[in-house]
């Protein structure tokens, strides 16, 4: 008996997207992310991840397919919208100003907004220091002086300032050490507790795949694979080995 699914926080039906007319970067991508779930995108370099990410946030239109989430059509959407939806993204590359304090940089996107998120940002970044304690302490430093895992600290206290239902993170553990990194996948699961839809991409393929309620493999801008962490102790787990040239 097919069971029956219920609807996507996101979904990505045939998905052609390209930076160039004549070459097509992401080739008839069909993925989903469900509210509460960790959904873990894993590909080489070059394969197409980053421009997923880029595609859902309306930098890069898609040619044909479709892109919705919570049952909107939102393809080709500009990317100052996002906010407005509850999509946050937290991009490879620092999305800090490094001159501001931790504590403006925090608040930014919320007064940088509508006036009614004005009255609750005080009480929002109360929360965000409970959960982030070092933040706190640091809160009048300038963000560029900070380590680079309190940075990441600063990254994802942003998004969770801005309560967010759909959460996209592009490596977040590059260039840290494995405690820190660790701390920050520890960071992405209570996002996911908060009911929170995660697409994350990492190349801890091993971590990746043992948090993540369902998997995608990205090659050459095409899914080639996708199942549940169980799924990738079988055969899928060795074709996952040879396509990514890992052993784990
Ligand atoms: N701004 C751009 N203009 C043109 N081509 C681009 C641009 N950004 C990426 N590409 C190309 O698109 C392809 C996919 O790149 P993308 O950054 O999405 O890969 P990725 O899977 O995220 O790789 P990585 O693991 O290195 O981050 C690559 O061939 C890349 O060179
Ligand atoms: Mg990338």
């Amino acid at each position: 008996m097919s069971q029956v699914q219920t609807p996507a926080l996101l979904e990505l039906r045939d998905v052609t997207a390209g930076y160039a007319q004549d070459i097509d970067v992401l080739r008839e991508i069909c993925l989903r992310v469900d509210a509460g779930k960790i959904t873990g995108l894993i590909g080489l370099n070059g394969a197409g991840k980053s421009t997923i990410i880029k595609t859902i946030c309306g930098f890069l239109p898609p040619k044909s397919g479709t892109i919705s989430y919570e049952g909107k059509d939102i393809s080709g959407i500009a990317p100052h919208q996002l906010i407005d939806l509850g999509i946050c993204c937290i991009p490879q590359e620092s999305s800090l100003f490094p001159y501001l304090s931790v504590q403006d940089n925090l608040l930014l996107p919320l007064l940088g907004r509508r006036k009614q998120f004005a009255q609750v940002a005080q009480t929002r970044l109360q929360e965000v220091f409970a959960l982030f304690p070092v933040l706190h302490q640091k809160r009048q430093q300038a963000v560029g002086g900070l380590s680079g895992g309190q940075q990441k600290q600063v990254e994802f206290a942003k998004a969770w300032l801005q309560k967010p239902r759909l959460c996209l993170i592009d490596e977040p553990s590059i260039g840290l050490s494995p405690r820190v990194s660790e701390e920050v996948f520890v960071w992405i699961e209570k996002f996911a507790q908060a009911q929170m839809g995660i697409l994350l991409i990492d190349h801890n393929v091993r971590r990746v795949v043992r948090m993540s309620d369902r998997i995608y493999v990205l090659s050459l801008g095409q899914v080639t694979a996708d199942g549940t962490p169980a799924d990738f102790q079988g055969d899928l787990h060795q074709q996952v080995q040879q396509w990514l040239g890992l052993n784990f």
